[in-house]
């Protein structure tokens, strides 16, 4: 089937929209008062769970999903969030992180910071404590600094052995970089209140000072409680390029299903990123009425949701193999 016809028979089923394909994951809308959380890779599990612990707590949805996203980065198994994240060709581990408000449009974010292990408590504080939605470098560490941020070890001891490896198969440190399973996390509270969170170490092996799309507004997350939010992982470079958070949650804000949501963006990347279909890149999204939705390019990719207080972690089947090359050109 050519593109235009697939796009037409998700009209003529009244959407608009590429057709969903039915997938699990979507689900009603929630009951009233039903806190929903969804968030990216199996060990989002714990986020969420840690998420709706704060909240219970007393915590407003902005902490919840500060106090979620660091569960990974505290984890030194997790090689590509906070501490245990690995390090850029240099040997340094230099984290990204990112946190909004769905309802005030406040947002906080670092890239490129060395030296702590939670990325995402310093973006909460350059959300709180300054002007500026985004520090990085240098620039963000004096922040952390200021803020009174105490420095910590950030290479693991698994890292560190991982650099020793990869630097024997690459003596010049100039090979390629690889993997990015960012931590990324969905809020919608009670009163329809959204937030979101991502925290990532980025790219393994990256060039000193590279950043994905996860600490950047309207790439690797966007929330807007009139509409949705939504979060990335995967190729930082192919996400940025079509602002992947900010279009799922636009296509959301005019009537998409989270997953039409995500499906028409991962179809604008097969179409118009230099690497085709050959990306990986993976959403998680909640509309504004509670709708839930995940979208994957490649398989391996799993959403951890949590409804009603049940947690689960679902395999999400992959856009590639839902469509061909023809219905997506
Ligand atoms: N998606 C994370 C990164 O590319 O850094």
């Amino acid at each position: 089937m050519h593109r235009r016809d697939f796009l037409l028979r998700g009209a003529a089923a009244g959407a608009g929209f590429l057709a969903s394909t039915g997938l699990q994951g979507e689900s009603t809308p929630p009951t009233p008062g039903e806190v929903i959380v969804i968030s990216t890779w199996p060990f989002g599990k714990a986020a969420n769970a840690a998420a709706i612990q704060t909240l219970e707590s007393g915590g407003s949805a902005l902490d919840a999903v500060e106090k979620g996203v660091m569960t990974a980065e505290a984890d030194p198994s997790i090689q590509s969030v906070g501490f245990g994240g690995l390090p850029n060709r240099s040997g340094v581990v230099e984290l990204d992180a990112a946190i909004q408000d769905g309802r005030t449009f406040e947002s906080g974010a670092v890239c490129s910071l060395q030296g702590y292990r939670h990325p995402i408590k310093v973006a909460r504080a350059v959300l709180d404590h300054s002007p500026h939605l985004v520090l990085v470098g240098a620039g963000a560490r004096e922040f952390a600094t200021d803020q009174g941020f105490p420095v910590e070890e950030t290479l693991s001891e698994g890292a560190r052995e991982a650099y020793r490896k990869w630097r024997k198969k690459h003596p010049d440190g100039k090979g390629p970089a690889s993997g990015h399973d960012t931590l990324g996390l969905v809020l919608l509270n009670s009163d329809g209140h959204i937030c979101v969170a991502c925290t990532t170490s980025g790219l393994a092996w990256k060039h000193p000072g590279r950043v994905g799309d996860s600490p950047l507004l309207g790439h690797g997350l966007y929330a807007d409680d009139e509409a949705g939010g939504c979060v990335a992982t995967g190729d930082g470079e192919e996400i940025t390029r079509v602002c992947g958070s900010f279009l799922v949650v636009e296509w959301m804000r005019k009537g998409a299903t989270p997953e039409e949501a995500i499906d028409e963006t991962l179809d604008r990347i097969a179409r118009r990123s230099p690497r085709g279909r050959d990306v990986h890149a993976s959403f998680v999204a909640i509309r504004a009425d509670g709708m839930t939705g995940a979208g994957s390019m490649r398989k391996g990719f799993h959403q951890a949701l949590t409804r009603k207080g049940k947690t689960e972690v679902l395999s999400v089947p992959a856009f590639v193999d839902r469509t061909t090359d023809e219905n997506k050109r």
